[in-house]
């Protein structure tokens, strides 16, 4: 009741603007998802998701279905057409120094004032954010809101497949919202370059969606973060989450961009921490799950995040923690925590490939099944997965490696060794082995029919249960040689 449709550009489909888009469509306002490649926009006008995403595939049918949710490549995009906001969800990929990458949101930001610039007519004014422009020139009504809104609501009877018309009453100054993750700093120093001189306000709006659980985790956040130098653009983004019950944390630029940096690298240290205490464990001869358990139920230390194993990956917590040491260094701090919190990450994947060489002196010539490519289970994503750092090292070493995954064999194969032979079906690749690496814990692995997997193996039948997620007395009843970590030795 009372909730205001609005247009939304949504620029970069992957994972987050993709569901960001979706997610927003289904909340009743008209969205328009852009993206550079393509070969991905049509696939999304198809109503097609390129990518494995559970729940995001109906969301965006629906929306395409409803005629709320339309897809454009960046160059057909018109002045006129971007709405009232418009979400930039683009990559910040890592440099090789571990700086992020900016130039895809720079691009983004330059997309967008360059749009704004066309269809301003000649003469016209600096607006603020969220004013109305009428097409005879100077600033429109200052009930901003309202003129606005007709304005926005006004040519939504474009056709599938097309980009939305022209709005017809006069253009009007989008609020740009980053969901990208950028060091903190950035959006200041952005939004003064690229918005600024056409009075366009920058919002920062980190998001802290988890891949596999995406279209969940966006309707249900624990809380909306909004930074912005200008308050009222920063409440006006506010006002499209109020519907999911979240606490809303107003703030400036570079302190929402800190939220984001902060909790990623709070959670890594805490990944870290565990597989610290799990490789002593191992050591004294203690059960890093019941020290888990018993350390988690206090609440200040929490029972979230305190699974040990071979590590975190994905296309966030490595890229992010390492940006976050690059700017310690970039000002000069030693930010110590953090650089131990990446050179354990870094140790603890390769601890399957020492428990081996434990077990078999030489590798040449071993059968070893890998279970699992994705970097955690639920997606296709294999970027930083452990299992890309693992495998090439076993075949270095003379093994004769076969790996399984449930959705990533197609994106694995293209940064593989050729001689990995590569199926979606655990057994499949069981068959012959003499040891097993568990590095993604999917269910399918978990609740794999292990007898079977045992008269498929041959001695000495060693797994190294890298996630811990196997019972290790039905293992070791099975005729397994189980290891896990932190779970002694
Ligand atoms: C993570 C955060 O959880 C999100 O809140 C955030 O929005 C996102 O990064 C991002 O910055 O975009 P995601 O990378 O999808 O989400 O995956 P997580 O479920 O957090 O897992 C990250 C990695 O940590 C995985 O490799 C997982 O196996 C590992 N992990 C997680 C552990 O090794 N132990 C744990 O206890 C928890």
């Amino acid at each position: 009741g009372g909730e205001i449709f609005v247009r939304i550009t949504v620029l970069g489909l992957g994972y987050v603007g993709a569901v960001a888009a979706a997610a927003l469509a289904r909340d009743g306002h008209q969205v328009l998802g852009v993206d550079v490649d393509p070969a991905k926009v049509e696939r999304y006008r198809r109503a097609e998701v390129p990518f494995y995403e559970p729940g995001l595939d109906e969301l965006v049918r629906e929306g395409v279905a409803a005629g709320r949710l339309r897809f454009a490549l960046a160059g057909e995009v018109e002045p006129g057409q971007l709405g009232d906001f418009v979400f930039v969800a683009v990559g910040t990929p890592s440099r090789a120094t571990g700086a992020a990458d900016l130039s895809q949101v720079e691009a983004a930001l330059a997309w967008v004032a360059e749009r704004v610039r066309r269809g301003r007519p000649a003469g016209a004014g600096v607006l603020r954010a969220g004013e109305a422009v009428d097409p005879q020139g100077g600033a429109g009504s200052s009930d901003g809101v309202g003129a606005a809104d007709r304005v926005a609501m006004a040519g939504t009877e474009a056709t599938a497949g097309t980009v939305w018309p022209a709005a017809a009453g006069g253009l009007r100054a989008p609020i740009v919202v980053v969901k990208s993750t950028v060091p903190p700093g950035t959006g200041r120093r952005l939004a003064r370059r690229y918005l600024a001189p056409l009075g366009l306000a920058y919002v920062a709006n980190p998001e802290f969606l988890r891949e596999g659980s995406a279209v969940h985790d966006w309707f249900h956040p624990d809380r909306v973060v909004v930074g912005s130098e200008e308050r009222a653009a920063a409440e006006r983004v506010a006002a499209l989450f109020a519907g999911y019950g979240a606490p809303v944390l107003v703030t400036d630029t570079t302190t929402a961009e800190m939220v984001k940096y902060g909790a990623n690298a709070f959670l890594a240290t805490k990944i870290s921490f565990i597989n610290e205490l799990a490789n002593m464990c191992d050591r004294v001869g203690a059960d890093v799950e019941e020290v888990a358990r018993g350390i988690g139920l206090d609440p200040r230390i929490g029972s979230q995040f305190l699974r040990a194993g071979l590590g975190y990956g994905g296309s966030c917590f490595p890229k992010d923690v390492a940006a976050l040491d690059h700017l310690a260094r970039v000002y000069d701090y030693p930010f110590e925590l953090l650089r131990a919190v990446i050179a354990v990450n870094a140790r603890q994947r390769l601890l399957p490939l020492y428990a081996l060489r434990e077990v078999f002196g030489s590798l040449a010539g071993v059968p070893v099944a890998v279970l699992g490519l994705a970097f955690k289970p639920n997606t296709d994503d294999v970027r930083e997965a452990p299992a890309l750092d693992l495998i090439p090292l076993l075949v270095e070493e003379g093994a004769e490696v076969r790996a399984a995954d449930p959705q990533a064999v197609e994106r694995a194969r293209a940064v593989l060794p050729g001689e990995v032979r590569l199926t979606p079906s655990a057994l499949e690749a069981l068959d012959g082995a003499r040891a097993v690496v568990l590095a993604t814990e999917w269910d399918a692995f978990v609740r794999l029919d292990w007898e079977e997997a045992a008269r498929r193996m041959d001695e000495p039948r060693f797994v190294f249960d890298g996630r811990n997620a196997l019972d290790p007395a039905r293992m070791a009843a099975l005729g397994f040689r189980y290891r896990g970590v932190g779970r002694g030795r």
